[in-house]
C-alpha cells in the first residue's frame, strides 16, 4: 500500500509536486483557511507523514491520534515552537523544517519595517488613505522621524540585532550600504562567542565595530534593534519593560522572529511615554487576535503588518517545495533537505 500523508494547507502552485506522486496517497484539507483539529485528528490515523504550519500544534494527541505509523512531521516553517520536540526524539519521529530559503525575504521585511517604523510611514500612509491629504498642513518637521543612513551631520548609526543568526546577517548585509557604522548583538547564552566570524564580518563590511554584547548594552546603545531569535521560553519576553526603558529615545524596534520575544504593554507604553521612537511588527505576542483596539494597533509610530515575513512568490514555493521534500524523505527513510535535531545550527 502506498503511505499516506496529511496536508494541512493547500500548497497552491506546489501542489503538483505532492498530487503528480504515484508512491504516496495525499490527504489534503480542502478549505482555504486553517485545518481543523478533529478534522485532523480524524484524517492523521494511519499516516506515515504530515505536512504542518505554524498554526497546526504537534503535541501527544496528535500523536496518538496518528499511530504508530508516522514516521514524519514536516512544518514549512523555519520556527518549529509549535512541535514538542523532546516528544519527537523520545518517538523517533522526524522533523522537517525549512530555514535558509525564507532567510532574504524575511531581512527584506526586517528593513523595510526599520525604515517605515523609523519614518513614520504607518501614519503617513494612513493619512493618504483616509483621503486626509488635502487637508494636511505641511510644514519642514511634520512626520519627521530619525533616518536609518548616515549623513555627514549625523556621521554614526549602531545597529543592534538580539539573535545573530542567518537572518540577522542577510539584514546587517542590506544595511551596510546605508553607511550603519556599528553593529552589536547578543547572542543565545549557551552558544560560544565566536570571534574570527565577528572579525570577518567587520572587515567585510568595513565597520568600526562589530561586538557580542550583553542586554544592557544592547538596548543602550543600539539606534535600530532587530529582533530575530527563536521564540519559546527562553526568549520570552527578552524585551520587556526595563529593556525597553534603556532604549534611546529615537530607537526604532523591529520583531521580525516571535511576537512572545517583545512584551505587547511595555512596548505600547515605550511608544506612547517616547522612550522609544518607534516599532515596526511582523510579529505580535497573540496574533492573530490583533484588533484595532489593541495597545499597539493604536500606536501611531508602530507600523504592523500580519507575519508576512517569507511571504513572497519566490521564497513561499522554495519553502513549500522544501516542505515537501523534507515530507518524501520522512516518508521513505531517505535523506530530508532540512531535518532538525540531526545536529543542525539553528
Ligand atoms: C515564520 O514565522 C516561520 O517560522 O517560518
Ligand atoms: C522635496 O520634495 C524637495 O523638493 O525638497
Amino acid at each position: 500500500v502506498r503511505p499516506k500523508v496529511v496536508i494541512c494547507r493547500d500548497l497552491g502552485p506546489a501542489m503538483p509536486l505532492l498530487m503528480d506522486r504515484t508512491d504516496i496517497e495525499v490527504v489534503l484539507w480542502p478549505e482555504n483557511r486553517g485545518c481543523e483539529r478533529a478534522w485532523l485528528l480524524e484524517n492523521i490515523k494511519g499516516a506515515a507523514g504530515v505536512l504542518v504550519l505554524l498554526p497546526d500544534t504537534v503535541n501527544a494527541e496528535l500523536l496518538e491520534a496518528a499511530g504508530p505509523s508516522l514516521r514524519v512531521v514536516s512544518t514549512m516553517s523555519v520556527g518549529y515552537e509549535h512541535i514538542d520536540m523532546p516528544l519527537m526524539a523520545q518517538r523517533k519521529i522526524r522533523v522537517g523544517y525549512t530555514p535558509d530559503v525564507l532567510t532574504e525575504a524575511v531581512a527584506d521585511l526586517s528593513v523595510m519595517l526599520a525604515l517605515m517604523a523609523g519614518r513614520n510611514d504607518g501614519a503617513a500612509y494612513t493619512l493618504v488613505k483616509d483621503g486626509d491629504w488635502p487637508k494636511f498642513n505641511w510644514s519642514p518637521f511634520t512626520f519627521c522621524g530619525p533616518q536609518l543612513s548616515t549623513t555627514a551631520s549625523s556621521p554614526t548609526r549602531t545597529v543592534g540585532f538580539l539573535g545573530f543568526g542567518r537572518i540577522a546577517q542577510a539584514t546587517l548585509t542590506r544595511l551596510v550600504p546605508f553607511g550603519i557604522t556599528h553593529c552589536i548583538y547578543s547572542g543565545s547564552p549557551r552558544a560560544a562567542p565566536d570571534t574570527a566570524r565577528d572579525a570577518a564580518l567587520r572587515a567585510k563590511h568595513t565597520l568600526a565595530a562589530l561586538e557580542r554584547v550583553d542586554i544592557d548594552r544592547l538596548a543602550r546603545e543600539s539606534d535600530v534593534l532587530f529582533v530575530l531569535t527563536p521564540g519559546g521560553d527562553e526568549t520570552y519576553h527578552l524585551v520587556d519593560a526595563a529593556f525597553l526603558r534603556k532604549m534611546k529615545p529615537l530607537s526604532v524596534l523591529v520583531n521580525t522572529s516571535r511576537g512572545t520575544v517583545v512584551d505587547s504593554d511595555a512596548l505600547a507604553t515605550a511608544l506612547r511615554e517616547k522612550w522609544i521612537w518607534g516599532a515596526g511588527l511582523d510579529v505580535v505576542e497573540g496574533e492573530p487576535k490583533i484588533g484595532k483596539d489593541h495597545p499597539l494597533a493604536k500606536e501611531p509610530r508602530c507600523v504592523i503588518v500580519p507575519h508576512i515575513g517569507s511571504a513572497t512568490f519566490q521564497t513561499r514555493m522554495d519553502m513549500a517545495t522544501r516542505a515537501i521534500d523534507n515530507l518524501v524523505g520522512g516518508v521513505f527513510g531517505t535523506e530530508m533537505p532540512a531535518e532538525l535535531g540531526g545536529g543542525r545550527k539553528l
